[in-house]
């Protein structure tokens, strides 16, 4: 049991520092990208490996708009030639593949492949990988508060069932499991809109490597620090407690 509540089921990654990978190296912010594409198919790997149940990785933000057109377009280009070039591997190893954010305002093609992509792998029980795309955890839990307050005037809901539960069961993430760890990478020190309501009593890691550097053993390290660690969810420390 003690070994089971110190493995993760769940870890969710925000991949961060691309831009910094390649102005290190001279390189253009989208080269950047492209070696985080192959930093994303490492993580899967070594989530798979390490027995992890869910992966959610954070693609990009209802922020990420903001930046220039060209490299927005390049993250839209480099999302689809992912699932293009790895999907039919994710569906043979089991992975189902689920994508968490507001499909509105997605390309058309970019939708359809994600859809693709979840149905295709509808079944698979193995692991699951959450893409985070076009999310914001302010935005998913207004989305989530809205269809709530739709069943309220409707009648199908009445005030008093409002628990977190229900609130929970009107996210992006219904039926998966909080994040138990949460990785930054790049260094830096903030959560940045990812995952806000289920990161209640998840733990952290800032590591201070760029994305495209984050390898399998960075990622086990992690793990294995994480296993390390003391979880309470507001009650007592199991020494104190035993
Ligand atoms: C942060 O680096 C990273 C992103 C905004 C996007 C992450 C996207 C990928 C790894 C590739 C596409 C994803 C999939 C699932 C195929 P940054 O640009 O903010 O880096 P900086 O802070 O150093 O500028």
């Amino acid at each position: 049991m003690a070994d089971n509540v110190r493995h993760p089921r769940h870890v969710a990654i925000i991949m961060d520092g691309n831009g910094r990978w390649a102005k290190e190296r001279g390189l253009p912010r989208t080269m950047g990208h492209r070696r985080g594409v192959e930093a994303v198919r490492q993580a899967v790997r070594t989530a798979r490996e390490l027995n992890i149940e869910y992966l959610t990785l954070f693609a990009f933000s209802s922020e990420n708009w903001r930046r220039p057109a060209d490299e927005v377009g390049e993250l839209l280009r480099l999302l689809k030639f992912f699932i293009r070039r790895d999907l039919a591997d994710l569906h043979r190893e089991g992975v189902r593949v689920r994508v968490i954010g507001e499909r509105e305002g997605l390309p058309a093609d970019v939708r359809n492949l994600l859809e693709e992509a979840e149905q295709l792998t509808i079944a698979n029980d193995r692991n699951t990988l959450l893409i985070a795309f076009n999310y914001g955890a302010r935005d998913e839990i207004a989305r989530a508060m809205r269809r709530i307050a739709e069943k309220l005037v409707s009648g199908e809901t009445s005030v008093e069932s409002v628990t977190p539960e229900l609130l929970d069961a009107h996210l992006d993430t219904a039926g998966i499991p909080d994040p138990d760890l949460i990785i930054r990478t790049s260094g830096e020190l903030r959560l940045s809109n990812f995952l806000l309501w289920q990161a209640a009593y998840s733990e952290f890691s800032f590591i201070p490597c760029y994305w495209p550097d984050f390898d399998g053993k960075v990622f086990a390290e992690a793990v294995r620090e994480y296993s390390m660690r003391d979880r309470r969810f507001g009650g007592l420390s199991r020494e104190i407690a035993s």
